[in-house]
């Protein structure tokens, strides 16, 4: 017999997909463009989401200009970074990811490093 499954029960499964995939990259040095430094490298989940320095060591030691931010509940915020330019998580995320202080990568290369 064929095993239902409600739309209700297949929208939380592709939740727990998205958060879980989210979660492991979110440690994965790879999407930095010397495999270097993870987004928990900066936001340091063990330490508050934060590093506790002035300013965050990004690719190839560059010293970023600006505090790095807790990661705790942001999705919470009304909007993303200090000066909110990002509406959202969704338009957030490849900002440190481009940055060429903090991860300096491009999403075709990680791309091709995660495949
Ligand atoms: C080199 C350090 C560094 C790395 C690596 C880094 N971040 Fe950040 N993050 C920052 C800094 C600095 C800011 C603040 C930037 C701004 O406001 O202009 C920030 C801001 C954020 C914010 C916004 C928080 C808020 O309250 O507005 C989120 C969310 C975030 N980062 C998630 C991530 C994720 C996800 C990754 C990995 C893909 C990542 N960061 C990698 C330094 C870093």
């Amino acid at each position: 017999m064929k095993a239902a499954v409600s739309a209700q029960t297949f929208k939380i499964l592709i939740l727990v997909l998205l958060v879980s995939i989210y979660n492991s990259l979110f440690f994965d040095k790879r999407l930095s463009n010397d495999n270097s430094i993870s987004c928990s490298g900066c936001h340091n989940l063990a330490n508050g989401g934060t590093d506790n320095l002035q300013f965050s060591i990004g690719v190839n030691g560059a010293t970023g200009k600006i505090n790095t931010p807790t990661v705790y509940n942001t999705h919470l915020n009304l909007a993303q970074f200090w000066d909110g330019q990002a509406s959202n998580q969704i338009e957030q995320v490849s900002g440190p990811v481009e940055n060429p202080l903090e991860m300096a990568a491009t999403w075709p290369d990680i791309i091709r490093k995660l495949g």
